[in-house]
């Protein structure tokens, strides 16, 4: 969507996949805090997105939706004052349908009324979820939202949540920033690798304005190994997918924290190229020797080398396979060691990576200094 925004992916937290319908306007407040105090928000984590039950059951009389009064007494606009002052950016929660998918009023027919309140209350952001949709297609009732969002002036993310029915990549890069290809991720190694290579199939559609949304990161919330998240977060980060981190950033471990604030590898996600990664190898047993990659720019690759299988096995990647030039040397930095490989490197990059886990590399010309003649 050409609104100015989303010239990368999304990157923040949002509520859902740790809280759920556990939040509050104290959660929203002290993770704002935390992002700040871990160095989070400097490193690009900038949405704070309230999910689903936000709101009460109804509307008031006036039609209008109502924060919850037990759970945000002070309102959203308070909420957005409070993140504003941190240099944080506010992000809402509704829905396409009737409901929400926790039964929540619901912003169909209610798009202009609904866009005017978040941005009177300053919201940068919204979520727009497919729940209760009266069997109305999705290229019917997402763009209504969107016009609703243009034309109260103020820029928000738009970010499209319809689960990857009806394939949104397909129509929704004129109507979102971001949209779902896929059905709700869970916090398990066959949740998070079915998810990657459903997104992968829309590859060719994500760019600088909208992106194929796989949905938000399990890092940190305990279903899977330390391997499993590195993996998540790296191919996350190589497919172009936003990072909204799904778990209470008030208490992480310092494991947890060691992915999620790996620069080298958001700066992979944050690339100015824009061109989301893909699958490009899957060998062995049920294909589970894969390598991933893509182009950066200044004539770089990143390469993932990601090994699903269920033991130890070396990957190796041909330039061939790249579609580079056998005879290119290209210096090699590893992004989960932070060491840059001794020596130029062509013809083929391997290495042995443990079950579940991923390595990720770039690939740099040589710089000219080094060329001898
Ligand atoms: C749907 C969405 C989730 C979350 C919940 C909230 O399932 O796909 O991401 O927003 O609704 O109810």
């Amino acid at each position: 969507l050409d609104n100015g925004l989303a010239r990368t992916p999304q990157m923040g937290w949002n509520s859902w996949n740790f809280f759920a319908c556990n939040i509050n306007e104290t959660v929203i407040k002290e993770t704002a805090d935390a992002l700040v105090s871990t160095g989070l928000a400097a490193l690009g984590y900038n949405y704070v997105n309230i999910d689903d039950c936000w709101s009460s059951a109804t509307r008031n009389l006036e039609g209008e939706l109502v924060p919850d009064p037990q759970t945000f007494p002070s309102g959203i606009k308070a909420l957005a004052d409070y993140v504003h002052q941190k240099g944080l950016k506010l992000g809402i929660y509704s829905d396409a349908g009737a409901f929400t998918c926790q039964v929540r009023p619901g912003s169909l027919f209610h798009e202009m009324d609904d866009a005017n309140l978040f941005a009177s209350w300053e919201v940068d952001y919204l979520k727009y979820d497919n729940c209760f949709n009266l069997g109305i297609k999705p290229e019917k009732r997402y763009p209504p939202m969107r016009d609703a969002l243009n034309s109260t002036g103020r820029a928000v993310f738009y970010s499209l949540c319809e689960w990857g029915v009806d394939d949104p990549a397909l129509w929704a890069g004129k109507v979102g920033n971001s949209w779902r290809t896929t059905d709700d991720i869970s916090d398990s190694w066959v949740s998070m690798t079915t998810i990657a290579d459903l997104n992968n199939k829309w590859a060719s559609y994500a760019g600088p304005g909208g992106w194929n949304d796989p949905d938000m990161l399990e890092v940190g919330n305990g279903g899977m190994t330390h391997a499993e998240y590195r993996s998540h977060f790296s191919i996350w980060a190589l497919m172009k997918a936003p990072l909204l981190i799904g778990c209470d950033v008030r208490n992480m471990t310092a494991e947890t924290f060691e992915i999620l604030s790996n620069e080298e590898i958001i700066a992979v996600n944050r690339d100015p190229l824009g061109v989301q990664g893909r699958k490009i190898l899957s060998e062995g047993n049920d294909e589970c020797s894969q390598v991933w990659a893509g182009p950066l720019s200044g004539n770089r690759l990143v390469v993932a080398l990601w090994n699903r299988c269920s033991q130890a096995v070396t990957i190796t990647v041909t330039w061939e396979t790249l579609g580079l030039d056998n005879t290119t040397c290209f210096s090699v930095r590893d992004l989960w060691k932070h060491e840059t490989l001794e020596g130029n490197v062509a013809g083929r990059l391997g290495a042995e990576v443990d079950s579940h886990d991923c390595k990720m590399f770039i690939l740099s010309p040589p710089s000219s200094s080094l060329v001898v003649i």
